[in-house]
């Protein structure tokens, strides 16, 4: 067997299983759902879903992962149909493993076509702090007028992949491992000079608001809030950890398969965990929703949604002393924490490229470039974001969800508990503790079953699920303007179908390719 690159260093590892996990999910995703899922009663079933759900599928990924890569795979598909094998026979441990890879290769490819778009608009909005361009104008239509202006978006996104692909091009040990041994530290420093300045704002507009106000907000536990919406916000909380985490997405498997198969994975999944959710929770959470309730007060601070980091933030940094370089760090700092994600996700994609039909890296790495600009294009091209959210509303929720399901389903329950238990701890640096093994192997999965019954009732509720676009969905959820996007849905929605059928026909090609004579005798020959 040809060899697989792999980390380097433990250290490098470590940063970048941080950098995956940590991204615009921590400073643009989590202060919105926060603000939108009454602050401190998110925060009680946030918890409860860290405990029950984003730990112990964070350990059956890096062991999947680590297992996959022992026989050379970097992608799910393959991973599965491994892992599969050990209670089912090999065609149908085949099934397992194209629902996975085709799971996985449509969150790397579709997340990626939106989620390399914000990150373009941080780029950009960097570029217009440090040059006041927004400065004394309404922010909100700053922020319009530029989603329109499609050269500049197609400009800033494009140099973003640019950056991207020379970084995955130069392989995981010598290029990614690199970059974000110089990303990460440089994070955590803006993310920490920007808590600094926020927490020592004072009461700039209104002696009543404070960055402090805002804190608590966060943080008092609303049990009150909790109970009249408790389904919603427990799924929203549930979903944050999933995209927060990077799971159901195949990218922590993925960096997981460049370990060696004795390396740690019980110590280094739970490290991941806490440098997220420190980035998260301590940093993530210090910074735009107190800085709003100190300049905007409580109602417009909450109110901000979706727009609170790229419109209600901008009008603070356009009124804060020395705002050009304050604003200049919050969009670097979300340039950076989405740009350790993303090249997670573009990996992916060329590790499938290299390892199912040997193509070189870099030859590799620019077509999935050109793959994703395709993907990407009407993305960019829609001013609405109205096909930006109806991707999202799939991909970014649903699909996560379904594949973490699949995820213990196939390590732990087709793998078999015990085998994946010894699994987990080979080469660990921390014995897991015992009672943690059912939370792994029945808590965890219920507790996705009821996710996705929960989400599949709201999306029907939301008239996401009808096959008639409704004027409700259209307007109440996605934001659009009924009949105009329309069209829009529809097309992103045949995206999303043409891309789970090429994930699941690549994966099946991926593992006949492989293990074609043992699935013809459908016996297990390849062991290691
Ligand atoms: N986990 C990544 C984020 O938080 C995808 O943005």
């Amino acid at each position: 067997m040809e060899e697989r690159d792999r980390w380097a260093t433990k250290l490098g590892l470590i940063l970048a299983m941080a950098g995956n996990a940590i991204g615009l999910g921590n400073f643009w995703r989590f202060p919105y759902q926060l603000a939108s899922n009454g602050g401190g009663a998110f925060m009680i079933p946030y918890f409860v879903a860290l405990i029950f759900l984003g730990i112990p599928v964070m350990w059956v990924e890096w062991t999947t992962g680590r297992y996959g890569g022992k026989y050379g795979h970097g992608t799910i598909g393959p991973m599965f149909y491994l892992m599969a094998r050990e209670s089912v026979k090999p065609k149908t441990a085949l099934i397992f493993g194209i629902i996975g890879g085709m799971l996985a290769f449509s969150v790397a490819s579709l997340l990626s076509s939106y989620y390399y778009q914000i990150i373009g608009w941080s780029a950009a909005y960097t570029y217009y702090s440090l040059t006041g361009a927004y400065f004394g104008k309404d922010t909100v239509q700053f922020f319009i007028s530029y989603v329109t202006n499609t050269k500049a978006v197609i400009f800033f996104w494009a140099l973003t992949m640019v950056i991207l692909g020379i970084a995955v091009a130069q392989g995981v040990s010598k290029g990614i491992e690199r970059w974000v041994k110089v990303m990460m530290p440089a994070l955590y420093v803006f993310a920490i000079i920007l808590v600094l300045r926020a927490l020592t704002l004072g009461s700039p507009v209104k002696p009543e608001w404070s960055a402090i106000k805002g804190l608590e907000y966060i943080w008092k536990p609303n049990f009150q809030a909790l109970s009249q919406n408790f389904f919603k916000i427990s799924l929203a909380a549930a979903g944050q950890i999933f995209f927060t985490l990077s799971l159901g997405m195949g990218i922590i498997h993925n960096y997981a398969s460049y370990l060696g198969p004795e390396d740690d994975v019980a110590l280094s999944g739970i490290a991941t965990v806490s440098l997220n959710e420190f980035a998260e929770v301590i940093l993530g959470g210090s910074l735009a929703i107190p800085i709003a309730f100190a300049y905007l007060g409580p109602e417009q601070a909450v109110k901000g949604g979706v727009g609170l980091a790229y419109m209600a933030l901008p009008n603070v940094f356009a009124n804060m002393p020395a705002g050009q370089i304050f604003g200049a760090f919050w969009f670097l700092l979300l340039w950076f924490a989405g740009f350790t994600s993303a090249i997670a996700t573009y990996n992916y994609l060329v590790a499938m490229l290299e390892e199912d039909i040997k193509l070189d890296r870099k030859i590799g790495t620019w077509v999935v470039f050109g793959f994703l600009f395709l993907l990407g294009l009407p993305v960019a091209l829609d001013s609405s974001l109205v096909y930006l959210s109806e991707l999202d509303m799939w991909v970014g929720s649903y699909f996560l969800v379904l594949l973490g399901l699949f995820d213990v389903i196939v390590a732990v329950w087709l793998f078999k508990p015990d085998n994946f238990w010894e699994e987990l701890h080979k080469g660990a640096y921390i014995d897991v503790p015992g009672w943690f093994k059912p939370i792994m192997t029945i808590i965890a999965p219920l507790f996705m079953i009821v996710l996705l019954i929960g989400n599949t009732k709201d999306y029907y509720s939301m008239g996401a699920l009808a096959l008639h676009v409704s004027k409700a969905y259209v307007e109440g959820v996605l934001g659009g303007t009924y009949p105009d996007a329309v069209p829009i849905v529809l097309r992103a929605r045949l995206v999303i179908i043409a891309i789970l059928i090429i994930g699941a026909i690549e994966a099946y090609m991926a593992i006949k390719k492989k293990y074609g004579e043992e699935l013809a005798k459908n016996e297990v020959i390849i062991k290691m």
